[in-house]
């Protein structure tokens, strides 16, 4: 869409009071894959889609999504936070739900093309806001039978958004576990299938009416051991500097853990570990929780409900430990272009 001006006004929202909604931009990207091969793909205006009532995708969940986001630099260029990482765990997805896997190329076509089409929507630096990037992969036409898809559409649509978690920038949130399981050990979990999240949506309505944010998941073969929450990873500052993630088969391989564990490592100086953690025997230990992933960027964890009752961190609950707000801070610094990109993390559209 190269008509389309880098210099377009942008649209007169109030960027600032953004939360995580759907908000209709003006063009998405849509490939589809037939008889064995991708199209070419292109920029359309609709945000419908007219699918086959029969389509796998909708009633045996033979679908996948992804998301990134698009930030707006200091300096005035937009920012993609590791988009690789999506494009090849998409794929990582859709072998494992026997779909076509999307090639590098296409995935980053349509969400360049998506990002530039729609540079109004780009919130603007400075804003607190920024452009959520929704991939999926979808299989569609005429079937009943339990087989996969014979075709399947690509497509990316944006949205400007706000924090994931109510209150702005870096508010303390909780997470509660209830008696519902996320994901079995050789199941989907550690692929973003959207069926893992119509799984969840019990769970956190559970956890939302014991006043927690989000559930948060036990491994589903003993129920010791943490999992993850329902929409993000689960980062732990532990006494003695240590900075541990869970290991686990079933939780998605999140791209912003991967990366803060990183930023822990060798800006913070901890030791940092990534292995099985056993909630109730170490909990004690825990100087400060975070939930982290794309939407929930870094969300600290005030407490957590676990059998009848809360387990306060950092500041009783409520405020925001040292830790976490070092690695907000380097994360987000490197995300918007304040800091030296030194990892070569972002790429500019
Ligand atoms: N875990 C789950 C279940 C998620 O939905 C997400 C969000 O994508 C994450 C973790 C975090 O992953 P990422 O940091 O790649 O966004
Ligand atoms: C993301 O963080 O990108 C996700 O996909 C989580 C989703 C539940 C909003």
């Amino acid at each position: 869409m190269n008509h389309i001006s880098i210099n377009t006004p942008k649209k007169d929202l109030l960027w600032q009071n953004l939360g995580f909604e759907y908000i209709r931009t003006d063009f998405r990207f849509v490939a589809q894959f037939k008889d064995g091969k991708w199209s070419e793909g292109g920029l359309i205006e609709s945000e419908n889609m007219e699918i086959h009532e029969g389509s796998p995708a909708i009633h045996y969940a033979q679908q996948c999504f992804e998301g990134l986001k698009a930030q707006t630099a200091k300096d005035g260029r937009i920012l993609l936070f590791r988009p690789r990482l999506n494009s090849e765990r998409m794929n990582q997805t859709a072998k494992r739900l026997l779909m076509p896997e999307v090639p590098k190329d296409l995935f980053m076509r349509g969400v360049f093309e998506t990002v530039r089409a729609n540079q109004p929507w780009i919130p603007p630096y400075g804003t607190g806001a920024s452009l959520y990037i929704r991939p999926l992969l979808i299989g569609i036409g005429e079937n009943l039978g339990l087989r996969p898809a014979k075709r399947y559409e690509f497509r990316v649509f944006v949205s400007p958004v706000g924090p994931y978690y109510k209150g702005s920038g870096l508010s303390v949130i909780s997470l509660a576990v209830t008696d519902i399981d996320r994901a079995a050990p050789l199941g989907t979990g550690n692929v973003k299938a959207g069926s893992n999240y119509a799984g969840g949506l019990l769970a956190t309505r559970k956890a939302q009416e014991l006043g927690a944010n989000e559930a948060l998941y036990l491994d589903a073969k003993t129920r010791v051991y943490l999992d993850e929450a329902g929409s993000a990873n689960i980062l732990l500052a532990m006494k003695g500097n240590r900075f541990v993630t869970p290991q686990s088969e079933a939780i998605l391989p999140s791209v912003t853990r991967k990366s803060i564990m990183i930023l822990a490592d060798k800006e913070l100086g901890m030791k940092t570990e990534e292995r099985p953690v056993n909630l109730l025997k170490e909990i004690d230990e825990f100087e400060e929780v975070a939930a982290c992933g794309t939407a929930a960027v870094l969300s600290p964890v005030g407490k957590i409900w676990v059998n009848d009752r809360w387990y306060p961190f950092y500041g009783n609950g409520v405020k925001v430990g040292p830790v976490m707000q070092k690695l907000y801070d380097l994360l987000t610094q490197i995300q918007k272009g304040e800091r030296p990109d030194n990892f070569g993390w972002t790429v500019s559209v």
